[in-house]
């Protein structure tokens, strides 16, 4: 049996502010559970619904050296879906109204995360075979792990893996800050090491000492080799090539089931989306205000509202995408100005676009089951599950041929009848409304064609079936068993 730890900054049910929380609540659970113990670590954090936090069962506590700080560590303990998950108190760290917030606060809250996550395995008595490290928040673990750590019996032979969910955030500040953080001695902040630029660099040290690194998608393993995805550490992935591997994500395919989900207002399947789907549309319709008709094609967005998901070429175009026969409805939150341009085309085209600057899950699932398509034209995209999301519903998907949207999405070809969804390939706003265009006309003239698309997109299989067996077989070539 082998025992693989998770550590990570987010896990659903638990808290949430994107994919990330999504990977890492589903797939220790879709592991074999007699091959492979898998627990979770996160932090404790007082902004979790109270439920979670009224049923944690207290552990122990103890102090922990920072460098020159001594900090409370406290332990607590549940079980979700049969996965053990211990989260880690801190009300000095993990007491703000978000999971982040200042980076350079953010700095030192995970530093002492990724610190605390290694210093209570002896105490809660696992000794993982991998450590399973996820984006930059645990970036410093593979660096503990060779450096103090490895003195002890306990820690020595561990091996880790870094999993880049997104290279664009990396932990980057100077590094004097981060040395008096971290507490790591000089040697560690040269350039092949932590050092980026004249900075500190977190990930940076995760991809470099970890004994694998692997991402989200096969297509973002490739681009994050060059510059133009890289963000500036395309030379240290090309030379890590070796020891990367993209493997793409799967969802929770109980969680996002139509024909089960409570969220939405009719259940339906792939037998009888036909007749079904449309009872989710006209509620929807109903309850965002929209002008409820059956015809209308409804565009889908669920975002954040970044510069990555490519919200600058809706804004170019959004004028030619309202016309008179499309409804179109967000759901996001994140900046300003991107909220902001939402709000006023819901106001501008009143009955038609309909913009819901706010955080639901129960929301995010009747626009995944309600619209007919959904868009969602990423600058860039490690992965993306709200298109596999979409698949699942029998939304179509509407992407920019980027990382995982290239690799999820297969682009429909009237010719010869396939494909899964509509896409294009250069960040181009006229490009991205020629595409829906077409989509749409094929949704008002060849409606049949259309109910095919949503056919082959439904019987798809984006569960995480296949990608635990990967991630499994990989944990076996690490440990050579
Ligand atoms: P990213 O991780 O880059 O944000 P993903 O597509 O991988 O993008 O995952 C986004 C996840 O967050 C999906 O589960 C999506 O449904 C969810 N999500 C994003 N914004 C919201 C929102 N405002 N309300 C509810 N869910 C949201
Ligand atoms: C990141 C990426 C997204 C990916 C998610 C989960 O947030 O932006 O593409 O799906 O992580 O891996």
């Amino acid at each position: 049996m082998k025992k693989v730890l998770f550590v990570a900054s987010e896990s659903v049910p638990f808290i949430k502010t994107g994919g990330l929380a999504d990977v890492v609540g589903s797939l220790p659970k879709s592991f074999d559970k007699n091959e492979i113990d898998c627990r979770v670590i996160i932090p404790k954090y007082k902004c979790m619904d109270g439920k979670f936090l009224e049923n944690l069962e207290y552990v122990t506590h103890f102090y922990m050296d920072l460098n020159w700080r001594s900090q409370y560590v406290g332990v607590f303990r549940t079980v979700c879906d049969g996965v053990t998950v211990y989260m880690i108190d801190n009300e000095y760290y993990f007491s703000g109204p978000k999971p982040y917030g200042d980076i350079c606060y953010d700095l030192e809250k995970f530093a002492f995360f990724s610190r605390a996550a290694l210093s209570i395995l002896p105490v809660i008595d696992f000794r993982p075979d991998i450590i399973h490290c996820h984006d930059w928040q645990t970036g410093l673990i593979p660096v503990y792990l060779k450096d103090c750590f490895a003195q002890s019996d306990f820690y020595r032979g561990i091996k880790s893996i870094m999993t880049i969910h997104n290279l664009k955030f990396q932990g980057i500040w100077d590094v004097n800050t981060m040395k008096d953080i971290a507490g790591l001695a000089d040697s560690y902040f040269t350039i092949d090491k932590l050092k980026h630029g004249k900075d500190g660099n977190y990930l940076k040290g995760g991809i470099v000492y970890a004994d694998y690194v692997t991402t989200v998608s096969n297509t973002y393993a490739e681009e994050i080799k060059t510059p133009f995805f890289g963000e500036g550490l395309d030379g240290l992935m090309r030379a890590r090539s070796n020891c990367l591997r993209g493997i793409v994500n799967g969802i929770d395919y109980d969680e996002y089931n139509p024909e089960t989900d409570k969220y939405i207002e009719k259940n339906y399947n792939i037998d009888t989306f036909r007749k079904e789907k449309v009872k989710n549309k006209r509620a929807l319709q109903q309850e965002l205000g929209l002008e409820v008709n059956d015809r209308k094609f409804m565009i889908g967005l669920v975002s954040r509202l970044t510069d990555q998901k490519g919200l600058d070429l809706i804004n170019c175009v959004m004028d030619e995408i309202c016309a008179e026969d499309v409804q179109f409805v967000v759901l996001g939150t994140g900046e300003e100005r991107y909220e902001n341009m939402f709000r006023h085309y819901a106001w501008k085209y009143g009955g038609r676009v309909s913009a819901n600057i706010y955080y639901s899950e129960a929301m995010s699932h009747k626009i995944y089951a309600s619209c007919d398509a959904f868009l969602m034209p990423s600058l860039f995209e490690p992965c993306g599950l709200s298109q596999l999301m979409s698949l699942r519903y029998g939304t179509v998907p509407i992407v920019r041929e980027t990382g995982g949207l290239k690799d999820t999405v297969e682009p429909y070809n009237e010719y010869d009848s396939t494909g899964t969804g509509f896409s294009f390939a250069n960040y181009n706003a006229h490009e991205m409304l020629g595409i829906i265009n077409y989509a749409k006309s094929v949704y008002y003239n060849k409606k049949r064609e259309w109910n095919k698309i949503i056919d082959r997109g439904m019987a798809k299989d984006f569960s995480w079936k296949t990608s635990a067996k990967e991630y499994e077989n990989l944990y076996s070539q690490i440990l050579g068993w």
